[in-house]
């Protein structure tokens, strides 16, 4: 018997996609660099459905059916590179090499076209859900060739989470596409993550609420417009109470955040394309600072506010709303730049579907996406989701509350990076007239960059040094 498909790299992101295509009826083979793991893997779970174990990715190789679908769940950069140099050599046109790690696009825009000179199509995958949606059902996004999708589709479609019947997986669009979607969407999930923490840190400290009550606050959030995962999961870790103290567990967590480099590579991106995502590189910055602890330390002691006046009631209603039109901006600004790569780079990526394959399966899944996916249903051309009827309604809705949790932030001496630069995004957007005007004023003063002006075209500039008479550039 061959395979359908198989897996090498079974730490645990590869162990739960084996065993969820093997669940799912599909014959599976499993490779592991250390045979105990590959050993290990059938021993414990082989009873879920059929495993073909290989020592060698000669016999790995070998056991699968054509053309052959090789998935590779091993670390981004240099050990993905070395798994494709060790397999691509047994490999025969036509058969594909998923790479189902969080590669940075560029790599696999890199490797799509070498192997593709091979004749082997490369399909960079973003995988997202963590080890549980591995197993139960993730939200897949496979970029790469339209045609390997057509032989991978079915089975990825299979074993992805699934919402109202319909596949968390689609084709995203050739080469890098797919893990450039998937790196906007890590990107968006710093952001979310970032306004949920100053949710929390204003709850906590402008209303002076326990860790336990805004668990509570949180949990009928979740029963809302922002029902999503994250809100859950931050439930519950703010219900937790740490065994060793007594006390909540949030407290006894040091407080600096760590990153792999997606939420970096996504601002990064942007700023390489020209998009301004504010609320994600406010995020990514966030986690920095808290990661610098001498810097931190050597500033404990600068003099703020009095925190006296805490908010008043009504103050987590406002917050609800903070957050809200929050992370619309957040996501406004994230689908920007995937509308921008996409031109980029010609991958014509459905927006619209983006949403709809993140409503289950990943790290962001929310009610939510669903009001995006039809925001591009009703104008897949839209320059931004703030302008869509129902998102402008409601970010008008929640404009005035928003305003006051950022004025109270700052009163109060809270930081609430996330909130105040999507706020200011969005009145950057609304202004008449934005005083870029004397930016440039200031620009062809010292150097004679140059202006346009608003009632004739052309480019000028003004002998700021001479008479100050107008010339054209
Ligand atoms: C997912 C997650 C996953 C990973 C994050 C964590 O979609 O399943 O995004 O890919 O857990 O990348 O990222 P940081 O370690 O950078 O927070």
């Amino acid at each position: 018997q061959k395979a359908r498909i198989g897996v090498t790299g079974l730490a645990v992101m590869g162990r739960n996609l084996a065993r969820n295509l093997a669940r799912h009826g599909h014959p599976v083979a499993v490779h592991n660099r250390t045979p105990s793991r590959t050993k290990a893997l059938v021993e414990e779970f082989g009873d879920e459905g059929t495993f073909l174990p290989a020592e060698t990715p000669e016999r790995f190789v070998e056991s699968l059916e054509r053309p052959r679908r090789l998935v590779v769940m091993v670390k981004a950069g240099g050990p993905t590179d070395a798994v494709i140099d060790e397999f691509a050599p047994l490999l025969e046109p036509g058969d594909m090499i998923v790479d189902g790690g969080n590669a940075n696009f560029a790599d696999t825009r890199r490797r799509e076209s070498a192997l593709r000179e091979r004749g082997i199509h490369f399909v960079g995958t973003g995988v997202s859900g963590g080890e549980e949606g591995a197993l139960h059902g993730p939200s897949i996004m496979p970029g790469g060739s339209a045609e390997s999708y057509e032989a991978l589709g079915p089975l990825l479609e299979d074993i992805s989470a699934k919402v109202d019947g319909t596949p968390c997986c689609t084709h995203v669009g050739p080469d890098g596409a797919g893990h450039f979607v998937k790196m906007v969407h890590n990107g968006i999930e710093y952001a979310d993550m970032q306004l949920i923490a100053e949710s929390y840190d204003l709850l906590r400290h402008a209303a002076g609420l326990a860790p336990a009550e805004i668990a509570e606050v949180f949990r009928t959030w979740n029963t809302g417009r922002l029902e999503s995962y994250l809100i859950e999961i931050t439930a519950e870790v703010l219900a937790h109470t740490d065994a060793a103290t007594g006390g909540p567990f949030v407290d006894v967590v040091l407080d600096q955040a760590e990153q792999k480099g997606t939420g970096r590579w996504t601002v990064q991106t942007a700023l390489d394309l020209g998009v301004p995502v504010g609320g994600i590189a406010e995020a990514v910055f966030a986690r920095s600072v808290s990661g610098h602890a001498a810097l931190r330390e050597a500033a404990r002691n600068l003099p703020g506010p009095s925190r006296a006046a805490a908010a008043g009631p009504g103050f987590a209603d406002a917050v609800e709303k903070a957050l809200y039109a929050s992370k619309i901006v957040a996501y406004a600004q994230g689908f920007h730049e995937i509308q921008a790569g996409s031109a980029e780079y010609g991958w014509n990526i459905d927006l619209g579907a983006m949403a709809t394959i993140w409503r289950g399966g990943c790290i962001i899944r929310a009610r939510f996406l669903d009001r995006i996916r039809a925001a591009y249903e009703a104008d897949p051309q839209t320059p931004t989701l703030l302008t869509d009827d129902h998102f402008a309604e409601a970010v008008g809705d929640a404009q005035g509350a928003w305003r006051d949790v950022v004025a109270t932030a700052a009163r109060l001496g809270i930081p609430a990076p996330g909130f105040a630069t999507a706020l200011a995004y969005y009145d950057s957007l609304r202004a008449d007239r934005l005083p870029a005007a004397l930016t440039q004023g200031q620009r062809d003063f010292f150097g004679a960059h140059t202006y346009r002006r608003t009632d004739r075209e052309g480019s000028y500039h003004t002998l700021w040094g001479g008479d100050r008479t107008e010339v054209t550039a």
